[in-house]
């Protein structure tokens, strides 16, 4: 829970004695209430919700003083969503952008990232509320003299500060990449240890987003939450709002801990790879099915300024080799593309491109512009779409929008065809609905039904609004 937390900062530095006070409030997050079990209890009734504009709200001082003492712990301990500046949620909405490891993997350059960034704007990415470039590993050059990080001068001659202010220029925000360990996965200089030193330099040079990695840092727990909680803490001290991405690979359930930590998302699987699913012959290497399965029930987690984070989506890359595509990953056709984006919207994973922007076909644009599925992923409510029906042939998920309107997805798992009907009520929502098929982009209908063929791992979506 976060409640009116800068008001209260004033009142605990001018130790205020009041008996009513008019302050604001902003989002309230009552899965949050767990935290203080046993420490404070409050009453349900006590806790209101302002989803829109700040109102304000009258507190009796006992409020007041169970509030403080929430406060307080979360000034000591948590500011999961609550660190940005002016108060708003730090990635409010899953964050969307375009990573350069699936594409370039290290071998990344200021002049390809640059050129990147202007496809994002000619493409209509921009426009379509991609806003990210994010630098993944590769870029660093160690320390200097003063154990400051530098990039390597070969790929950024120009440093990253200036690659920041080109990006930012463009409208576009840039992310980069560092691990809680010495080295990063790919063998260069990471934070450990350098934590606040590491963040305030990202700060100086204008990043706003942390990929943080695990890559040889010890297994358990709580080392994890330690370090990642060290990162977050530096970031917020750093004096720039940098949001920050868990990336442990779910191996220790950071849904469980990583908001607390101070993380903004966090990654639940292993890499994805640019396959549809993991074949029998092939013990790792994730697809694009087993993320999703891996994923599909983590959906009380989610909400905004905490996202699971699916991994990267490979829409585009037609079995490029590189990253994607090790372990077996030799590409997905158009079809399994388009479920791909579909189910990170429903999810409301963040969305990270990692084809080459600069060269897309038009059935690739025609899957990552789609504004109406974005829209869906975008949706403020932030809901993770729940997982309805579920079996060999069919996944079946509903997610609730902030304009009361409802998203189905319908997913084909099986390798065939399918006639599917599904019936809403059995979805839990009674009544008659107009049906708008988002990758059509047509009305099509109207009723308390839809009944049509789905291809092979083909995913349909659709917007039902009560009628
Ligand atoms: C790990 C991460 C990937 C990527 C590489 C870079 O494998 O999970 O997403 O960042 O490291 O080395």
């Amino acid at each position: 829970m976060h409640i009116c937390l800068n008001e209260f900062i004033v009142f605990i530095s001018h130790g205020l004695s009041v008996t009513t006070i008019r302050t604001t409030c902003s989002v309230i997050s009552l899965d949050r209430l767990a935290v203080y079990e046993g420490m404070i209890s409050f009453e349900k009734t006590s806790v209101r919700r302002f989803s829109d504009k700040q109102q304000p709200h009258i507190m009796t001082k006992t409020k007041f003083l169970l509030t403080l003492t929430a406060c307080c712990s979360i000034i000591g301990n948590n500011y999961a969503q609550v660190k940005s500046k002016d108060g708003a949620i730090i990635a409010a909405r899953p964050p969307m952008g375009w990573m350069t490891w699936n594409y370039f993997a290290d071998k990344i350059s200021e002049k390809d990232i640059k050129e990147m960034a202007d496809a994002m704007v000619s493409s209509g990415m921009r426009s379509a509320g991609y806003e990210y470039v994010f630098i993944d590993d590769g870029w660093q050059g160690g320390r200097d003299n003063r154990n400051n990080m530098i990039p390597d001068p070969q790929k950024f001659p120009s440093g990253i500060k200036a690659l920041a202010d080109y990006v930012h220029n463009k409208g576009l925000k840039l992310g980069i990449y560092s691990d809680a360990a010495p080295l990063t996965c790919a063998g260069y200089t990471a934070s450990l240890g350098f934590e606040d030193q590491d963040a305030k330099i990202f700060a100086s040079w204008g990043i706003d987003y942390l990929k943080y990695d695990y890559c040889g840092a010890p297994n358990d727990v709580e080392t994890a939450k330690e370090r990642y909680k060290k990162m977050a803490d530096a970031l917020h001290n750093s004096g720039r709002d940098i949001a920050l991405g868990v990336c442990e690979w779910g191996e220790r359930k950071p849904w469980q801990w990583a908001a607390n930590a101070g993380g903004q998302l966090w990654r639940t699987t292993g890499d994805v790879r640019d396959k549809w699913k993991r074949r029998v012959t092939e013990k790792y290497g994730e697809g694009i099915m087993d993320i999703i399965d891996a994923n599909k029930h983590l959906a009380s987690y989610a909400g905004p300024g905490k996202w699971n984070d699916m991994d990267m989506l490979v829409v585009g890359l037609y079995g490029k080799k590189g990253p994607s595509g090790d372990l077996g990953g030799t590409g997905c056709t158009n079809v399994e593309y388009q479920s791909q984006m579909s189910l990170w919207c429903m999810m409301a994973s963040p969305l990270a491109a990692t084809n080459d922007l600069r060269n897309m076909n038009a059935e690739t644009k025609r899957i990552l512009l789609n504004k109406e599925v974005i829209d869906i992923s975008q949706d403020e409510l932030g809901q993770q779409a729940i997982v309805k029906i579920d079996n060999e042939l069919t996944t079946i998920w509903l997610r609730t929008l902030k304009n009361g309107d409802h998203a189905l997805a319908i997913l084909n798992r099986s390798d065939t065809s399918q006639n599917i009907q599904c019936i809403f009520e059995t979805l839990g929502l009674t009544g008659n609905f107009s049906i708008k098929d988002l990758w059509a982009h047509k009305l099509i209908g109207k009723g308390r039904r839809w009944k049509g063929n789905v291809k092979t791992h083909e995913t349909k979506v659709f917007r039902l609004k009560a009628i």
